[in-house]
């Protein structure tokens, strides 16, 4: 399979998976979902999550992927499991659902840097009048999907790679000067003490529901990204080693974005931490507010830099999901990757623009959603595409394929794979925790939190609270 490219070197996978994992989600979403959860409690539960839970779905991925140097799809066929190949499409389906809202969301980033360029905080109170201008933030949008296509078509090691070991050290080093400045702001310490000391009384069932589904989503699992991330793997690898690294990677970021953020809101709030659990607006209402509260130029600075990185993040993310079903196109349809890449990005683009409609400018797409399951809620059509994408496929398809792995291929034939390049994974007590983790773990956690979701967002029957 020479033709078909693949990463060239270790540094470089690395990077394009912790890439991938690094978003939107860790940037945008972990901080939200930490103050909604009430702080540190929710903390301990999402690191839990992802050591013993999702690093071993992670490896498991990238080892059905470099064994069968194939797409989700065609992955489980490659194995001679044909029946199972839906879990794959499945995924394919999900990758698209979530590029299209990802880029909208992305498309928002996006714009921000130039009205922070400009000086314009207002545009935190008119985040509104902001989104529902779809010919600007459509504007946007395009720009980012025509990026992300421009990187996919160079290929793996020239495009993909190569975008990630640029931008994921840059990335690193913008978010650690944002902390150090925020850290200087006053009230930064009331920040970091709702952000570092748990209050386990905050805890319930759906704070345990969201870290799960956010620990899931942010790095990347459940639709194959990381089976087609590892197709393009070097047999020399060791996977265990870099899956614990990409893990250990977009934890860390997480984790760093909440020390830039929280302090910043504490900064604002003069202590009260009042705002931080903002929500979704966290991002684009509250931090504008306060890189206003900074003002002037030094205001400006910090406002671009930080949507500078956080596209940056977007980026590489986005670039993931569009490989998914790139790889599958070129695979298993036989398009030319060229024709593939600009294909599957024109269609990605449209299937978003209900999302795009869905802030204010069509009444039916931001609102309509609320019928959704019986007794009604009110939500946009974005939101429902999440619903469907992230919080419904992604534990199924996880379930799926951690079952399908440890009973189904078996685990023996998941150890040999994960043993080659890996000298001592045999035996060894990470060997052990995995395969407990795969075979039993990952299945009936993600199971039970694909039930849930289902019975909630579907037939609004809502078990926990
Ligand atoms: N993990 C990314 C984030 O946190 C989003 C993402 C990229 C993703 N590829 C994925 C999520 C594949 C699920 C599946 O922003």
């Amino acid at each position: 399979m020479a033709t078909r490219g693949g990463f060239s070197s270790r540094l470089g996978f690395i990077a394009a998976a912790a890439g991938s994992a690094v978003g939107l989600g860790n940037i945008w979403g972990f901080p939200f979902e930490v103050g909604q959860g009430g702080g540190a409690a929710f903390v301990v539960i999402y690191l839990l999550f992802c050591f013993l839970l999702c690093f071993p779905v992670m490896a498991t991925e990238i080892a059905i992927g470099r064994k069968t140097e194939r797409n989700p799809v065609g992955a489980f066929t490659a194995l001679g499991y044909k029946n199972w190949s839906w879990v794959g499409k499945m995924g394919i389906v999900a990758g698209i659902l979530i590029l299209s809202f990802y880029n909208v969301i992305a498309g928002w980033a996006f714009g921000y840097i130039v009205e922070m360029a400009s000086g314009n905080f207002g545009i935190a109170e008119q985040f509104g009048e902001y989104t529902k201008n779809v010919i600007k933030v459509g504007g946007y949008g395009l720009i980012f999907m025509l990026s992300t296509t421009l990187v996919v078509k160079r290929g793996i090691s020239g495009g993909i790679e190569k975008a990630a070991k640029l931008l994921m050290p840059t990335l690193i080093i913008m978010i650690l000067g944002m902390v150090i400045y925020s850290l200087t702001l006053p009230n930064a310490m009331d920040g970091l003490k709702f952000y570092l000391v748990p209050d386990f009384s905050k805890l319930n069932g759906s704070v345990i529901y969201n870290a799960m589904g956010q620990a899931f989503f942010s790095l990347s699992l459940g639709m194959g990204a990381l089976i087609t991330y590892g197709s393009y793997v070097n047999r020399k690898e060791n996977i265990v080693s870099a899956a614990a690294l990409i893990t250990l990677a977009d934890v860390g970021i997480a984790f760093i974005a909440g020390m830039m953020i929280f302090p910043l809101i504490g900064f604002m709030s003069g202590g009260t931490m009042e705002g931080a659990a903002g929500g979704p607006g966290l991002i684009f209402v509250t931090l504008p507010q306060i890189f206003g509260t900074i003002g002037g130029s030094l205001g400006a600075i910090v406002g671009t830099s930080f949507f500078v990185l956080l596209c940056f993040a977007a980026l590489t993310s986005t670039v993931s999901l569009l490989e998914v079903p790139v790889t599958y196109a070129v695979d298993e349809l036989k398009i030319r990757r060229g024709r593939a890449v600009w294909l599957m990005a024109g269609i990605i683009f449209l299937v978003g623009i209900p999302s795009l409609l869905g802030f204010g400018y069509s009444e039916f797409f931001s609102t309509a959603f609320k019928t959704f399951k019986p007794g009604g809620f009110d939500t946009d059509f974005l939101s429902f595409i999440a619903s469907i994408a992230n919080d419904t496929i992604l534990p199924l398809g996880g379930c799926m394929i951690a079952f399908f792995a440890a009973h189904v291929w078996k685990k023996h034939n998941l150890n040999e794979e994960l043993a080659q390049g890996a000298p001592g994974y045999m035996g060894s007590f990470v060997q052990k925790y995995l395969n407990f983790s795969v075979s039993y773990l990952a299945p009936v956690i993600l199971g039970v939190l694909f039930i849930l979701t289902v019975l909630s967002k579907f037939f609004n029957i809502n078990i926990i609270s």
